[in-house]
């Protein structure tokens, strides 16, 4: 067998040390706390009132050192990664300007001393609009960073509050990619009493489904054409329901909505990963967006192996297995373009290094 072609993960987190600290600082979630022995983080909303020792995730070096990050990149045949802070990024702060840009020069530190393996994605103090329009100028001038990356509630009204639009112009102003990347979920009351599973499956792309969908509707495309946007976990459930929308827009005699477009082009305009699990939803993705607009991703450190911390590394972890099979299930074009070939043109990402 031909050994496997080298990959460009877009999707890869990392807690920097200096954010690492601040959620060990902290004694309400997100935070980390140490249980049984081991550090447990816990981020997602709720997860405080458990006081088990099986609250939250584990949660070792895998998520802040470089060199476990590039030991995983080896294992699984990923020659590059464009690594972004995880959720729930500076959601959580008011007033996070100052230390947004410290992690950032932190990521931009990190990427700079990897050899050309590490690129990045910034974190925005998203909760004030004009600090991370600031902050989107001052990542413009890092170069291993890419653009940033954020969550969903924008500064406390979601994505399509008018305030952003400062945070959108600064990024279409300086040919930044905008990540958008679920943290809260969404109809968790319709989810509980199944681990994290129906959170993470279902409540996660919801969450990122409403975000894009309100953008959408709400102009932010027709205001900024030029805005280069990736969403997380292939669009989540959003290109299947694209038709659906158009259709319940235009059914709608008294729709709010004054777009240039119908709704579901405005996907066309944006970036996808490719973490989709099965061809069928890759198929759809690309007979939608194109195959030129989705990139390979892993999810990485999340979504681990059932192994000792010290086996992680020298293991084969699912999730960039599955992605793989299903990019040559889909043929040897799509499979190039998406596992390197898009990264490289869209991100301006050298593989030759
Ligand atoms: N769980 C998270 O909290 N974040 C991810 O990115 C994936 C899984
Ligand atoms: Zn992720």
């Amino acid at each position: 067998m031909s050994a496997p072609l080298a990959a460009i993960d877009v999707h890869s987190h990392v807690y920097p040390g200096r954010y690492m600290s601040l959620l060990r600082a902290r004694d309400t979630v997100p935070r980390i706390v140490a249980r049984g022995g081991q550090d447990r983080m816990l981020i997602l909303p709720g997860e405080d009132a458990d006081s088990s020792t099986s609250v939250g995730r584990p949660i070792g070096s895998e998520y802040w050192d470089p060199a476990r990050k590039i030991a995983f990149m080896d294992r699984h045949a990923i020659a590059v990664s464009v690594i972004s802070p995880a959720n729930p990024w500076l959601d959580f702060l008011a007033d996070a300007g100052p230390v947004a840009t410290e992690i950032n020069e932190d990521m931009e530190t990190l990427c700079a001393a990897s050899g050309g393996r590490l690129y990045g994605l910034g974190l925005l103090p998203i909760r004030d609009p004009a600090a991370s329009a600031a902050e989107l100028g001052r990542i413009a001038g890092l170069p291993h960073l890419r653009g940033a990356v954020i969550g969903t509630t924008g500064a406390g009204k979601g994505l399509d509050d008018p305030a952003l639009d400062q945070v959108w112009a600064a990024a279409e102003r300086h040919g930044l990619m905008i990540f958008v990347h679920p943290h809260y979920g969404l109809g968790n009351e319709a989810l509980a009493g199944y681990g994290h599973a129906t959170l993470l499956a279902l409540g996660f792309p919801f969450e990122t489904t409403a975000a894009i969908t309100r953008l959408i509707l709400g102009g932010a495309f027709d205001r900024f054409p030029g805005l280069r946007m990736m969403v997380a976990h292939a669009g989540g459930v959003l290109p299947y329901l694209a038709a659906r929308l158009d259709a319940c827009v235009a059914g709608d005699a008294h729709s709010p909505v004054r777009l240039r477009h119908e709704p579901s082009s405005y996907l066309r305009g944006l970036y996808f990963d490719a973490i989709g699990y099965q061809a069928a939803t890759l198929a759809m993705l690309m007979s939608l967006v194109g195959v030129e607009r989705i990139m390979f991703g892993t999810d990485h450190p999340f979504f681990p192996p059932h192994v000792e911390n010290a086996e992680l590394d020298s293991t084969e972890w699912h999730s960039p297995a599955v992605h793989r099979a299903v990019l040559r299930e889909l043929g040897p074009q799509a499979e190039i373009a998406i596992l390197n070939g898009n990264a490289k043109a869209i991100l301006c990402i050298d593989l030759s290094t």
